[in-house]
């Protein structure tokens, strides 16, 4: 057949968004082929026609959304991010669903039935559309800086089967002011053709723009295109917007969104899940993971992360001579913070102080046993330890 790598890409492509009369095409096509003995051409048509439908395998809850509740063209890999006119430079990143590598983030079970609403509501727009009900479809994630915002939104686009394009306002504005209103139009024609999910990253960037000591006609020109733009799109699809500052935004702001979800820092339940999935088999010792959790008390996911990647690091290096409490000492040392929790402070003094507010904590006492462990003594040592202390209060 003349022009078959032609014919083959046509077939790739359209096979990409699930349609009974395009597989059923291709077939014919496969079925002709054959019958005229190209096997080469025959054989990378089927494989082509494979790979089709093993993708819809994977994940058909995807595919059946993505084809029945947005309106919009599919936005494949070769598709390129909006860029500025005059600079060149990307409005956006975009993020193919097949390629979002980030895992599911871990929460408490309140924000995890939340998230689980928001998905199960995004994966039925089409049916709240046909019963006559306006589906939410503008979201505001807020909370402290490393909770797992920025993950979450990856985590949805992925679970939805949709591109995501990362808008970093920050960025986005603060460079060129005299074009950002016309950047942000562009960005939103761009994400309003496509079937995506749209992420504005950094959204207090805007309520800064109020400091801005640039001309403020200018700034309220910007900060209008931009809510007309969410206004615009809060029926075409889906938009998720982000802050660490929820309080610089303004009622006009915050009433545009839908839905707002709080992102805390996680409970002590949570944290430890956390803990296990970073540091896998690195550390596996309930005692040591219990206290892990304790001393990240005030701590949010991405500090976690930061302390399992030392613990890793260290374990790596030191090998037999690894010393798992004194790591954790160094890693304090190491990474100073402002608000310092009363348990990390504990950990940087002596370990019979440490062991006794371990035993005595409230929310999650440790145990002799755990703490033997966690101490690399006996088990006596600890009793001693203990009682030692209790003399010292009768004697007070
Ligand atoms: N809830 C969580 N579950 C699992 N890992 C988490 C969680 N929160 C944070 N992390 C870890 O911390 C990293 C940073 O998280 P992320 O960038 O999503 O935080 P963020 O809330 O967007 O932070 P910022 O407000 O600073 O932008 C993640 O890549 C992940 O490894
Ligand atoms: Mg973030």
């Amino acid at each position: 057949m003349d022009h078959f790598a032609i014919v083959l890409g046509l077939c790739r492509s359209a096979l990409q968004t699930e349609n009974p009369a395009i597989s059923g095409h291709v077939e014919r096509l496969l079925k002709a082929l054959e019958k005229e003995g190209c096997s080469d051409q025959s054989a990378a048509l089927r494989k082509v026609l494979k790979t089709g439908a093993a993708a819809t395998e994977i994940a058909p809850s995807r595919v059946i959304l993505s084809r029945a509740s947005l309106v919009g063209e599919t936005l494949t890999p070769s598709v390129p991010a909006p860029v500025d006119k005059e600079t060149g430079a990307p409005l956006a990143s975009i993020f193919h669903p097949d390629h979002i590598k980030t895992p599911h983030p871990i929460f408490n079970n309140e924000l995890s039935a939340g998230v689980s609403a928001l998905l199960e509501e995004w994966q039925h727009v089409d049916e709240l559309r046909k019963a006559g009900v306006r589906p939410a479809l503008t979201t505001m994630l807020f909370g402290a800086p490393g909770t797992g915002k920025t993950m979450l939104a990856h985590h949805i686009a992925a679970e939805l089967g949709l591109p995501l394009i990362v808008a970093r306002l920050d960025g986005l504005i603060s460079s060129f002011l005299g074009t950002t209103a016309r950047n942000i139009s562009n960005l939103f024609s761009f994400a309003n053709r496509y079937k995506c999910v749209l992420l504005l990253d950094e959204f207090d960037a805007v309520a800064k723009l109020r400091d801005d000591p640039h001309e403020l006609g200018e700034i309220k020109r910007v900060v209008n295109t931009l809510l007309q733009c969410i206004d615009g799109r809060s029926n075409i699809g889906f938009t998720i917007a982000i802050t660490n500052h929820e309080f610089l935004l303004d009622p006009a702001v915050w009433r545009r969104f839908d839905i707002r979800i709080e992102v805390p820092k996680p409970d002590i339940h949570t944290r430890s899940k956390i803990i296990r999935r970073h540091l896998g088999e690195f550390v596996q010792e309930d005692a040591n993971i219990n206290f892990l959790s304790w001393i990240t008390d005030e701590g949010s996911g991405s500090d976690i992360e930061k302390l399992s990647d030392f613990i890793k690091r260290q374990k790596a290096i030191r090998k037999s001579d690894f010393d798992f409490l004194n790591t954790v000492k160094s890693h304090i040392q190491l990474s100073a913070s402002e608000d310092e929790s009363k348990n990390r402070l504990l950990v940087t003094g002596d370990y019979e102080r440490l062991a006794l507010a371990l035993a005595n904590d409230r929310d999650a006492p440790f145990n002799q046993e755990q703490l033997a462990t966690l101490f690399g003594c006996t088990q006596s040592t600890i009793s001693r330890w203990l009682k030692k202390d209790k003399l010292i209060q009768g004697e007070k």
